[in-house]
């Protein structure tokens, strides 16, 4: 069996059988198929689909491409939470610690931000001394200790994805349902876990803007996560919005410690209760789903969500109190954005946001670039409150002089702001739970 056949009988809409999505994956994986072979099967994936089966297997064969990762057991539920990527997005940091605290031991490998979504190790790693890069014994330690890791990938997981995921940005072929849903949950398979809760975002500031697509891709994900036994639940919530008022990464960080400290509300932490809330109904499935929200709620109220992200900090080699300096001393150029009009914030764009983040330097247009820790955008004034004319309602922390002009213009272009009081959309958009 050629490649150029596989290759044909994709072209011909006909479906492939198990062994020929193997053989394609595995000769991807070991480099001996050229680009352009792989850019044409890309191609009549993206035209022709791919059924359920194919894209099953086609999952199963990048996880076997790479290594896979067993967290020996130390516990007898472990939960992967995973966000399909947004602006202002630092659920994980606030997810992550409430589960801890609650018994559900939380052992994630995050990525870096690329283009206007943000990555959770790039955030992380604004707090001086943070290690993210751990070894699979220091892993497993401070699992077993504090029961919460955020770290840097230790392993070539889901290899033939990488390979696949570089050609699709540059081919056309990144929304397809089928060839999404692949990549995301063979990175997810690869590591070992009973449950799996997949944030994922719907809106113009994601890559699935509708609900019947985000429906499609969850149906996929769901299919393929509990054919491998898994059991998942899928959350769409609302990315038309950034979510809370920071965007950038050490002040995301510094929002995160704000709500786990009990000390702001809003969709932020309404969305990180509702995921975790979500996670613990995996492990206790005949618990009240009101209880298990209330139990999360609890844990920051207490303040025992905030003490276990303090010790994977300190166990990790950060140190808040240097960051808390650092944010005083940081010298970046500071831009504040003045509302022209009274009235009420209608909405904020979130891509338009989002470019404005990876312009101030807070993002990487390619994954070679460098990214400032202290640039970002911080939203004064979220949809709903009111504003005077002459008040603050954006403020710009800027990497570099040089796009000055262009940042203020794209921050003006973002808010919309009326007289009337906008009706309050709610964030989770809709939730799909396994059978
Ligand atoms: N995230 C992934 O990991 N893969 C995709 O195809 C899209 C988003």
């Amino acid at each position: 069996m050629r490649i150029l056949d596989i290759i044909e009988k994709k072209r011909d809409g006909i479906e492939l059988d198990k062994d020929e999505i193997y053989r394609f994956i595995e000769s991807v994986s070991k480099e001996r198929v050229p680009s352009y072979q792989i850019a044409a099967f890309l191609m009549a994936a993206y035209i022709k689909g791919l059924s359920r089966r194919e894209t099953y297997y086609l999952t199963d064969a990048m996880v076997a491409s790479g290594e896979t990762i067993v967290m020996d057991k130390f516990s007898d539920f472990t939960v992967d939470k995973h966000s399909t990527g947004g602006v202002g997005d630092k659920i994980s940091l606030i997810v992550g610690p409430i589960l801890a605290s609650l018994g559900i031991p939380i052992l994630k490998m995050s990525g870096r931000g690329l283009g206007f979504t943000g990555g959770t190790l790039d955030k992380l790693e604004s707090i001086p001394g943070f290690r993210t890069q751990l070894s699979k014994e220091e892993i497993l330690r401070q699992g077993k200790k504090i029961q919460l890791v955020l770290c840097a990938q230790t392993a070539k997981i889901a290899s033939a994805d990488k390979i696949l995921y570089h050609l699709r940005d540059v081919t056309g072929t990144i929304d397809s349902i089928p060839l999404i849903a692949s990549s995301i949950m063979s990175k997810k398979l690869a590591i070992e876990n009973d449950g799996l809760v997949i944030d994922l975002k719907v809106g113009n500031g994601a890559f699935i803007h509708d609900k019947e697509q985000a429906l499609l891709l969850a149906d996929t994900m769901s299919y393929i996560g509990e054919k491998h036994g898994r059991k998942v639940t899928i959350v769409l919530s609302s990315m038309n919005e950034p979510l809370g008022r920071a965007i950038g990464n050490s002040i995301e960080i510094e929002e995160s410690l704000q709500v786990l400290s009990n000390k702001t509300d809003g969709d932020l932490l309404d969305l990180s209760v509702a995921l975790a809330a979500e996670a613990l109904l995996l492990k206790y499935p005949d618990a009240s789903l009101d209880e298990l929200k209330l139990k999360s709620r609890n844990v920051i109220r207490s303040g025992q969500a905030l003490e276990t992200f303090i010790s994977m900090v300190q166990s990790q080699g950060g140190s808040l109190e240097q960051f808390y300096e650092s944010l005083k001393h940081n010298c970046i150029e500071t831009i504040e954005i003045l509302s022209s009009e009274d009235g009420y914030v209608q909405s904020i764009d979130a891509l338009t946001i989002g470019k404005l983040s990876l312009l101030a330097g807070a993002g990487r247009e390619t994954k070679e670039d460098s990214i400032n820790h202290h640039a970002g955008v911080y939203l004064n004034k979220i949809s709903g409150e009111k504003v005077n004319k002459g008040d603050t309602i954006l403020t710009i922390y800027l990497s570099n002089t040089k796009n000055r002009d262009l940042c203020t213009k794209i921050a003006e272009s973002a808010y919309r702001i009326n007289t009337k009081i906008p009706d309050k959309n709610n964030i989770i958009i809709d939730i799909i739970r396994g059978k």
